[in-house]
């Protein structure tokens, strides 16, 4: 098996870029670590601090967050890093010609159940050279499709990384006994047509009717005009259940809601929905809003939220034709809780 040095090798990336992939596949054994020692290690629970997005910080969020931002700052190729528990944008060296966006630990609510988190992360490329002390948000706010090399780890039963540099996707898992990163999987395909599908169902009534719509048809399973039963399976971690429609097909949702009218939507775009629908389309599957296909978004602001809808491209398709010709904002029946508590 080859190992993630040897891999690389043979994809003739600038050297700075290999680089840079070494620092965050390094800083994701250390935190896997720190994730199996669990309470050992003290690390599980909450603090009292806040992210700039109003959610409560685990102390391994702020943990991993320190990890990688330090192993990012000490990477000459890093000009900047956006994170999800950092409020504004960091910068790092002046001649790097790198951005990392990152989530350190997706999935947190699940830390202190030894259930499935992981990282996600995204690299952009400066466009222009700026003086240090000028690095601003806007370096940041480009599209999914400026990215050059993408993935996430995932620290479940393996350590597994899954990468791409737009040439495919690759699946590494960590031997432990070695430290090293091994190819386990050099050409993830997922598959086009999927009898599964992932979506947190408690807020069913809060959809848009598309989607209320779509989702409809497959619990009809076998005598509704799916013609067929579909299973569903929730992780609350996106790391997890993308890894799992990478992996084996599926379609994997979380949509608008109106259940808090000031947050219709909960996935991240530059650092959750970018990568992983980079990650689905080189792996042949499809990653849109609903409306829009999420590469082509022009980002507004680093941590904005958009709907996410991705996996098997022909299941895709057929929730995105459920939205065809309605507009995005076409409520479900239900309002919000602040403001239909009786329809609850
Ligand atoms: P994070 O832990 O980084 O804040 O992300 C959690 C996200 C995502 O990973 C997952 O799909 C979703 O939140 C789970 O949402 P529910 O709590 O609605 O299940
Ligand atoms: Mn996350
Ligand atoms: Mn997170």
């Amino acid at each position: 098996m080859q190992t993630l040095a040897q891999y690389l090798q043979t994809q003739s990336l600038n050297p700075a870029l290999e680089n840079l992939i070494f620092t965050l596949a390094d800083t994701s054994k250390a935190i896997s670590l720190a994730v199996r020692n669990g309470a050992l290690a003290g690390v599980l629970g909450a603090t009292e601090q806040e992210n700039v997005q109003g959610e409560t910080q685990k102390k391994l969020d702020i943990i991993t967050n320190d990890m990688l931002k330090n192993a990012l700052h000490d990477n000459l190729a890093v000009r900047g890093i956006a994170s999800e528990e950092e409020d504004n944008i960091v910068e790092a060296n002046s001649e790097g010609q790198y951005l990392v966006c990152f989530d350190p630990l997706d999935g947190s609510s699940n830390i202190d159940i030894n259930s499935l988190v992981g990282t996600i992360f995204s690299t952009l490329s400066m466009q222009e050279k700026v003086p240090q002390g000028e690095l601003s948000e806007q370096h940041f706010l480009q599209s999914g499709r400026k990215q050059i090399a993408s993935g996430y780890m995932l620290y479940g039963p393996s350590t597994m990384m899954a990468l791409t540099t737009g040439q495919g996707v690759q699946f590494f898992t960590l031997d432990h006994k070695t430290q090293e990163y091994l190819l386990t999987n050099e050409k993830v395909t997922i598959t086009p047509d999927t009898s599964e599908f992932a979506i947190n169902m408690s807020n069913q009534r809060f959809w848009e009717k598309p989607m209320q719509n779509y989702i409809d048809e497959l619990l009809q399973g076998a005598i509704g005009p799916r013609e067929k039963a579909f299973n569903m399976r929730w992780i609350a971690a996106m790391v997890g259940d993308v890894h799992r429609v990478l992996s084996r097909g599926g379609l994997f949702t979380y949509p608008t809601d109106h259940k808090n009218p000031n947050k219709p939507y909960k996935l991240r775009l530059m650092y959750e929905a970018n990568p992983m629908a980079w990650l689905v389309e080189q792996a042949g599957g499809k990653a849109s809003t609903g409306y829009e296909n999420i590469l082509d978004i022009q980002p507004s602001h680093i941590h904005q939220r958009v709907p996410v809808i991705l996996g098997s491209s022909n299941e895709v398709d057929i929730c995105l034709s459920h939205h065809q010709g309605g507009n995005q904002g076409d409520n479900g029946d239900e309002l919000s809780d602040q403001v239909a508590p009786s329809l609850v």
